[in-house]
């Protein structure tokens, strides 16, 4: 399976607002599959199908060390979140090289779907709790960088499309 392409930040279409899933489905479990390779693939810890131009509420996580523990949430809801906060630095595959602080409930309880189309309960805390914070804010179509003061987010914005650049130079040599 070929891993599908990642957005990079500042791409519009990371700022479109995803869907509820409507069937867990043959289909369905196939982007799954394919979106966990393509997290497993690019050394990431999770994954939002808006982030791979699906803008359907699915997103995938992995916070294992030795990254045997899928996860996968289907139409994933926030129904508790902890008013003790914690700012940590965070990452994401669509805006890669850039890490920051952001202040996020340190645990959280989600209600979602699984590959089985079946309801389930998960109580977070932790990075898992921050990874799913941040997962599901791309199905909303927010990026991390929005918690950070504009200044920082145009320097970040300026690095990116640079960088974007200079690739498209070198893969035309
Ligand atoms: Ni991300």
């Amino acid at each position: 399976m070929t891993p599908l392409i990642i957005l990079r930040y500042p791409d519009p279409r990371l700022h479109t607002i995803a869907k509820p899933v409507a069937a867990v489905d043959a289909r369905l479990r196939k982007l799954a599959a394919a979106m966990l390779e393509t997290m497993y693939e690019a050394a990431g810890i999770g994954l939002a199908a808006t982030q791979v131009d699906v803008h359907e509420r699915l997103i995938v996580i992995d916070v294992s060390e030795n990254r045997d523990q899928p996860l996968v949430l289907i139409n994933p809801e926030i129904v508790w979140a902890s008013a003790e906060t914690r700012v940590g630095d965070e990452g994401c595959l669509s805006v890669p090289g850039i890490y920051d602080g952001v202040e996020r409930s340190t645990s959280v309880k989600v209600h979602a779907l699984d590959l089985d189309g079946k309801r389930q309960a998960h109580a977070a805390e932790g990075m898992l709790a921050v990874c799913i914070q941040h997962e599901m804010d791309h199905l909303i179509g927010k990026v991390f960088v929005e918690y950070l003061s504009p200044l920082k987010r145009n320097r970040i914005k300026t690095k990116m499309v640079k960088q974007k650049k200079d690739e498209e130079r070198e893969s035309e040599r």
